[in-house]
């Protein structure tokens, strides 16, 4: 038997008078969201004062151009509940869940493989994904890559990285194919050692951010690039014709003459890669090339 209170009469004509359309209750449990976020986020920012060794303390850039009223650059405060383990990209998920679903940054495969999370945190370019909240000095300061136009938050404009990655030419060409269909193009131990460190790169463009030179000059190719370069000229299975074809590409103007040897990519780039080392490589390769006595 059911315990259900009937309706009475003037109960249903309230209900038939003030009855929301769908879009109109839609709105409403949105608008209710919102202030139960905004409550929330006063509620954990009042409850997490700086040095509460439970959380960490987040300042993070914010910028909107589209939104009125956010087109002037800020940093926000989270204050984000700490627990072993976490990393910087973890803190910006749990401030982007709980307290300001607008926060917006890129990130995808969080074990330092994709390179879509590359920031500027407490003055350093890293990978979100790769950096530890207990070794950062509270608070932690995450900002979007120096030198590149930023389209939203710590999201920052790709597209010169990307073409100066391709004007390198990116893949792998032979002068010659083997004869067999599906011969093996087999290479050296050596030689795979060689280039191993180069094949690394991720693409998150932290090196090309931290160099100087990189930001006076837009049309240098950048260390991520010439690393790239690297990795093929350096590879003995494309072959000589395909080598002086690559190193005619790196010795140009804007090419690895243009690096000063400051060292800073090598120092920021999550992956270990030597690239101040690879670019004075293929200095030396360059040389050699235009003495033909050699
Ligand atoms: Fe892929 Fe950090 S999320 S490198």
């Amino acid at each position: 038997m059911s315990t259900q209170v009937p309706k009475s009469e003037t109960d249903a004509e309230a209900e038939t008078e003030t009855e929301e359309s769908p879009g109109d209750q839609r709105r409403r449990q949105r608008d209710e969201g919102r202030s139960d976020a905004a409550e929330r986020l006063r509620r954990e920012t009042e409850a997490a004062p700086d040095g509460d060794e439970d959380t960490v303390h987040l300042k993070v850039f914010r910028y909107d151009p589209d939104v009125e009223g956010k087109m002037e650059p800020r940093f926000d405060d989270f204050h984000v509940p700490f627990e072993k383990g976490m990393t910087v990209l973890d803190a910006l998920i749990y401030a982007r869940d709980n307290y300001d679903a607008s926060l917006t940054f890129r990130h995808s495969c969080r074990q330092a493989i994709c390179g879509s999370d590359a920031l500027f945190v407490n003055g350093r370019q890293r990978l979100g994904c790769k950096t530890q909240l207990a070794d950062l000095a509270d608070p932690v300061r995450v900002e979007p890559l120096p030198h590149a136009e930023v389209r939203k938050d710590l999201v920052v404009d790709m597209s010169h990285f990307y073409d100066q990655m391709e004007s390198v030419e990116p893949y792998f060409q032979t002068d010659e194919t083997p004869d067999e269909e599906l011969a093996e193009q087999r290479q050296s131990r050596e030689n795979r050692e060689k280039i191993k460190m180069s094949t690394r790169c991720i693409w998150c463009g932290a090196c090309m951010s931290s160099c100087n030179v990189a930001a006076g000059n837009n049309e240098y190719l950048g260390p991520a690039a010439i690393n790239k370069a690297y990795r093929f000229t350096m590879d003995e299975r494309e072959g000589e014709e395909m080598k002086e074809h690559r190193l005619r590409i790196v010795e140009q103007e804007n090419g690895v003459w243009r690096c000063q040897t400051q060292f800073s990519c090598t120092e920021v780039c999550p992956k270990d890669i030597p690239l101040t080392e690879h670019i004075q490589e293929l200095k030396r390769e360059a040389v050699k090339n235009n003495l033909k006595f050699w």
